[in-house]
């Protein structure tokens, strides 16, 4: 199946390239903006009562795909669905990030770790009920973070 996403807005921060990112929000003291296209904007209605939000977007400067990569954090070569790599087939990041407040359709927002201009396809509240585990296992990354 093919499918087709809309762009609902783009992200804007200070990473003009993937190598300067930081590789996961958590280690990201970073703040950037979002603009959501104004067709859109309604949607954020009642998102200001939220800490964090999950940014879902397009890791737009990835050209090819692969499905063995070796991530940032190890010299190991593991399945892609292992890590959080970007070279992924359909190149979707996702990203949990603080919010800082919201101006109109403009988010802002800090600890952030995705490059400049990428476009935003999806934003969700964080919800520690729904988002939170404990007893978690971390597979490769264990001892790493
Ligand atoms: C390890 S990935 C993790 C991204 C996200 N937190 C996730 O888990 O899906 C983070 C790296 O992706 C790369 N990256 C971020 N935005 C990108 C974009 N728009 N195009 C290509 N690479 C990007 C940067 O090199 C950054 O360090």
């Amino acid at each position: 199946m093919k499918i087709e996403l809309k762009q609902i807005g783009v992200i804007y921060t200070l990473f003009k390239t993937k190598e300067e990112t930081p590789i996961q929000p958590f280690k990201s003291e970073a703040e950037g903006r979002i603009e959501i296209f104004p067709k859109y904007a309604e949607g954020l209605d009642g998102i200001e009562q939220f800490s964090h939000v999950i940014l879902v977007y397009y890791f737009h400067k990835i050209k090819d795909e692969r499905l063995k990569v070796k991530p940032y954090l190890d010299n190991n070569i593991h399945g892609v669905y292992a890590t959080r790599h970007p070279h992924r087939p359909n190149h979707i990041g996702i990203s949990t990030v603080k919010l800082l407040r919201r101006d109109e359709n403009i988010l802002y927002v800090g600890q952030i770790d995705i490059v400049d201009g990428s476009p935003l396809l999806d934003i969700k509240p964080y919800v520690s009920a729904f988002d939170r585990r404990d007893n978690v296992k971390n597979g490769w990354l264990e001892g790493k973070i």
